[in-house]
């Protein structure tokens, strides 16, 4: 059985946090919502707890997970050398959605990093993951918690409806803020390379710490395999058109219903009159498709549309990191360029 226990996100309960703190010392599984997305966390320090991650999510084992701390001191229990770069964006974007890569302590449970011989850390700024931690008094690893693949969960329901009765406790404080996952930064190479964009962009990383590598090499996602998985997919069938025009838009939803039940998330209203045509609707502001796009993808298959036409947003800053999960969760790219 999984447990439910809803929390005033600005003042949670102390005894639910004492609870999901026992649990996680006892080596059992609590997801938590961060200021990202919800995290399924256990103490990272303990091997078999850290393993029943894996096994909740289906998470392939070559996929490490980030550490979540609740300060600098519990960051030196994991991390062995931290560079003065680091110190630097720590001092500016902690508490916050920025994770870096670092040197990892032998202490660190090892299917933590996958075998790798570095460690990814972040403090968080929600307050019931600090209190969690802080509580636990142990860091926590804690990969987002959804089901392998599927799109992550910003609310309590979405955590319950992919882990429901493989983990002990779900502590809901209503839905996350952000809505996409942190900024992935290693911190080892020189200059430091962004793993996966996110909330913390290359402009707000350059200013703090100078050159940053823009984009990884294959080479380089090597050392970030996450970034390999199929990804943030819903059982539909995801159709991204980068830029096209409404006609564009209109025609490839009223193809995509001769399939059957269809979607369409996106800024452009489409006018298609179709009881199996639902449609969602966006600005084009990049907060507010980071917000909504996992729950749209999510309530989309809940209509069982067979395909999700989803338009794009401009890439500059924050829509960077939504453009990188909108087309790792496609199956079929439109107007990226070619059209
Ligand atoms: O916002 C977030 O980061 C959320 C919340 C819960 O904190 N967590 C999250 O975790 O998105 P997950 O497991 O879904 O994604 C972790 C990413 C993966 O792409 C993984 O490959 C990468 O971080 N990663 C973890 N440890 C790494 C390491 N040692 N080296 C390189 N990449 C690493
Ligand atoms: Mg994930």
């Amino acid at each position: 059985m999984t447990e439910v226990l809803k929390l005033d996100p600005a003042r949670p309960q102390q005894e639910a946090i004492e609870l999901a703190a026992s649990i996680v010392r006892d080596g059992g599984l609590v997801a938590f919502p961060t200021e990202t997305v919800y995290g399924l966390g256990a103490d990272a320090m303990n091997e078999n707890a850290v393993r029943k991650i894996f096994a909740a999510k289906g998470r392939p084992a070559d996929n490490p997970c980030i550490v979540h701390v609740c300060g600098r001191e519990m960051l030196d229990r994991v991390a062995g050398y931290v560079p003065g770069k680091a110190e630097h964006l720590i001092e500016k974007f902690w508490p916050g959605p920025l994770t870096l890569v670092l040197d990892r302590k032998v202490e660190v449970a090892a299917p933590v990093s996958a075998g790798l011989s570095t460690v990814a850390v972040r403090m968080p700024s929600d307050q019931i993951a600090l209190e969690l931690i802080r509580a636990a008094s142990t860091p926590i690893a804690a990969p987002s918690a959804n089901v392998s693949g599927s799109p992550s969960p910003t609310t309590a329901a979405h955590v319950l409806e992919d882990l429901g009765g493989r983990i002990d406790l779900i502590l809901d404080g209503g839905a996350t803020n952000i809505g996409i996952e942190s900024t992935v930064l290693d911190v080892t190479s020189e200059p430091p390379i962004i793993l996966r964009p996110g909330w913390v962009t290359q402009e707000m990383l350059s200013n703090t710490i100078g050159p940053i590598a823009h984009e990884a090499s294959d080479a380089e996602l090597q050392r970030s395999p996450g970034t390999r998985h199929r990804h943030y997919s819903p059982r539909a069938r995801v159709i991204l058109i980068e830029h096209g025009s409404p006609e564009l838009i209109e025609r490839v939803c009223r193809e995509t219903l001769k399939e059957g039940a269809a979607g369409f998330i996106g800024h452009t209203p489409v006018a298609i009159s179709n009881a199996r045509f639902y449609s969602i609707r966006l600005s084009d502001r990049a907060e507010d498709y980071a917000y909504s796009i996992y729950a749209a993808l999510r309530e989309l298959d809940s209509k069982s549309a067979r395909a999700i036409v989803v338009e794009g947003i401009d890439e500059r800053g924050e829509g960077a990191a939504v453009m990188d999960r909108l087309r790792r969760a496609a199956a079929e790219r439109i107007g990226n360029g070619e059209t």
